[in-house]
């Protein structure tokens, strides 16, 4: 049996936290042979609930799960951690634009950054997933000075996931035919699912599908899926954002098919001109838990002026907090 590894959820006691930790486990993200420690963190009024989650998680009998730790102490949290999802933000409601929450979210992603950075496991695997996601990936990583960069990367596999599940819809396609998806940029309304790439099949997505619908249904309804699931259902998105977080980790260790490849905030090299060091989405592909950007690719006038429009938000969402960098 393989020794136990520790995995860190912050914001464990919200509602994607609910989702996520019986799915980590269960083994559905490492394996049926890999034993774990969940590390499960949240701000002290939380413990109550946290506890509540700790009592389920036992019920559950998961037989990988090895031990449980709750604790409000990111020290404690972060403590040997190999696999961290930086859940624990304050979520977006009705009516708010992500950039309200910027400066808030901000304080608690360096204090999480400087605990990862004394406490955690060299080789951490972290995905940010509360919002803003990319420009709260970016703080962590500045406040985490020893962990390599590229450990840290933010999530917008929900956005791929939309984007294949509303084009499989869309072409009668079955979702497994739909390969090649990218999301560029940042995990909001600028981001830009390219379909150019985009593959169902042998054929090219867009020799399918008409530019009107690619322009005028596919693209804002993609941008606008976490808002249009917000008037909803009154709150995010929780389930699918766990789902994706669990796809994002999954891929990331097990790796991306020769032919496929997955969308990832990671840190940016400068490729495709994007502005070096913003946390910006790109076509990755992954092997035994590394990641690559897909190099390479065509990008047309329509492409580049969207994928400048999403970096040029990224720009001033790090200038905004350019003082806890
Ligand atoms: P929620 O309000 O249900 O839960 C958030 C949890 O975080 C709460 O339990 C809260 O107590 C905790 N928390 C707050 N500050 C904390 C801190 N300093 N340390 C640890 N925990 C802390 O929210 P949710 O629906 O679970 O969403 C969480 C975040 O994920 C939000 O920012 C939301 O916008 C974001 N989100 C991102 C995506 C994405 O695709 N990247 C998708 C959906 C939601
Ligand atoms: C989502 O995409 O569902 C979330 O990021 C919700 C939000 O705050 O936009």
């Amino acid at each position: 049996m393989k020794s136990p590894v520790r995995i860190t959820v912050t914001g464990a006691a919200g509602q994607i936290g609910y989702a996520l930790v019986f799915r980590i486990a269960s083994g559905q993200m490492l394996g049926g042979d890999q034993p774990i420690i969940l590390q499960l963190l949240d701000i002290t009024p939380a413990l109550d609930v946290l506890k509540g989650v700790k009592m389920e998680l036992e019920d559950c009998a998961f037989p990988l799960l090895t031990d449980i730790v709750c604790t409000d102490n990111p020290d404690i949290g972060f403590r040997d951690s190999e696999y961290a999802f930086l859940v624990g933000a304050r979520p977006r409601g009705p009516g708010m634009e992500r950039k309200d929450l910027l400066e808030a979210n901000a304080q608690i992603f360096s204090a999480q950054g400087r605990a990862i950075n004394e406490v955690a496991n060299r080789d951490i695997s972290i995905l940010v997933v509360g919002n803003p996601a990319n420009t709260n990936a970016l703080i962590t990583q500045c406040n985490a000075p020893d962990i390599d960069p590229r450990q840290i990367t933010a999530m917008t596999r929900l956005d791929h996931n939309r984007a294949i599940a509303q084009l499989a819809k869309k072409t009668n396609s079955p979702l497994v035919d739909i390969s090649r998806m990218t999301i560029w940029g940042n995990h909001s309304a600028t981001q830009y699912p390219d379909l150019f790439n985009a593959k169902i099949k042998n054929q090219f997505a867009t020799e399918i599908i008409e530019q009107q619908w690619y322009e005028s249904e596919f693209i804002p309804s993609v941008q606008q899926r976490g808002a249009a699931i917000i008037s909803a259902r009154g709150a995010s998105s929780a389930a699918s954002a766990a789902n994706a977080a669990i796809d994002h980790m999954r891929t990331w260790v097990i790796g991306t098919p020769d032919n496929d490849w997955t969308s990832m905030a990671v840190p940016s090299n400068g490729a495709y001109g994007v502005a070096k060091g913003i946390i910006y989405s790109f076509p990755c592909h992954c092997l035994e838990k590394q990641w690559s950007i897909v190099e390479g690719l065509e990008i047309n006038d329509f492409s580049r002026e969207k994928m400048k429009n999403t970096e040029s938000e990224l720009i001033e969402e790090r200038d905004a907090i350019r003082h806890l960098l």
